[in-house]
């Protein structure tokens, strides 16, 4: 990852890439869309299918073009926190091929298949089968997410309003960049165009982790904000160490997440909400100088 734009870059993924590589997945971490076209050009070279997490980024999007639609394949998440909800939770699957994109309403549906063969009674063997189809030699595991009509119909009518709910949260996220813009200590990434949907307000405090852990205890014991820190490196998890998955190599990722800090930035703070959190960062920052 980039430290600066908090995503990964066609440069920092071939550094990583060994003959091993059969995918690259690129999260537009916050909201952000990483530098698609270089990427998907790279993946393009080396054979690689290209999958982005645009679960943070709705909306966002790259020289006119929306994140999601880049690559081979792009999940999107509705979750109650982000820009775009479908009552709690929800998500979408794209998926360019038409051969993969078959399978996907069968896995979404406990596997349930229509069978192969002519069945003189529907009902015989069953109603539907559930022997996934096998793409390339592979077996799918099928699952059971299925959104229901009414987040769908939630979801379809406020993707018409996308642009609208992104460009606000922008023009509110900038508000608070530029108002912070003299105070040292903490490093934004101010970007004034659609590429950001400032899904979340994330800040890095350059003076150190020490300080960063001071700011949040004093935000939420003095001010009653409570900041949070996203996203613990998977490589950092007790779980994935315990299976072995601990190797990586994340320098940047390292120094960010020790150091950063999410403010809560749900589209639904008022303006005044938005100026006691400025207010009380600016105290909480200037009693720890
Ligand atoms: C970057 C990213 N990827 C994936 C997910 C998972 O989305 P969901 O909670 O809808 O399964 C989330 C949200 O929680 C996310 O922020």
């Amino acid at each position: 990852m980039d430290l600066q734009t908090r995503v990964v870059s066609a440069e920092s993924i071939a550094k990583v890439l060994t003959p091993r590589t059969r995918a690259v997945v690129v999260v537009h971490l916050y909201g952000y869309v990483a530098d698609m076209p270089a990427i998907a050009e790279l993946c393009r070279q080396r054979g690689l299918i290209l999958i982005e997490d645009a679960a943070q980024s709705i909306g966002a999007e790259l020289d006119g073009q929306k994140s999601g639609s880049f690559g081979d394949m792009a999940i999107f998440s509705f979750h109650s926190h982000k820009n775009l909800t479908t009552l709690g939770e929800g998500g979408m699957l794209y998926v360019r091929d038409p051969r993969m994109a078959a399978l996907i309403p069968a896995l979404r549906h406990n596997g349930h298949c229509a069978y192969a063969f002519e069945r003189p009674d529907y009902w015989k063997p069953a109603m539907g089968n559930v022997d996934m189809p096998i793409l390339d030699g592979d077996f799918l595991q099928p699952n059971n997410y299925c959104l229901g009509e009414v987040e769908c119909a939630l979801g379809a009518k406020l993707l018409e309003r996308i642009d609208t709910i992104n460009d606000e949260k922008r023009a509110r996220a900038l508000r608070f960049i530029d108002a912070l813009a003299d105070v040292p200590e903490l490093e934004f990434h101010r970007v004034a165009t659609r590429r950001h949907n400032y899904h979340l307000l994330a800040a890095r405090m350059v003076t150190g982790p020490e300080q960063r852990d001071r700011f949040l205890r004093r935000m939420h014991d003095d001010k009653g904000i409570k900041c949070v820190v996203q996203y613990i490196p998977l490589n950092r998890y007790d779980y994935y160490r315990r299976l072995g998955l601990d190797k990586a190599d994340c320098p940047n990722a390292d120094t960010f997440f020790d150091s950063m800090i999410s403010f809560p930035f749900q589209h639904w703070l008022r303006e005044e909400d938005l100026d006691y959190m400025l207010q009380s960062t600016r105290e909480v920052l200037a009693s720890l100088r």
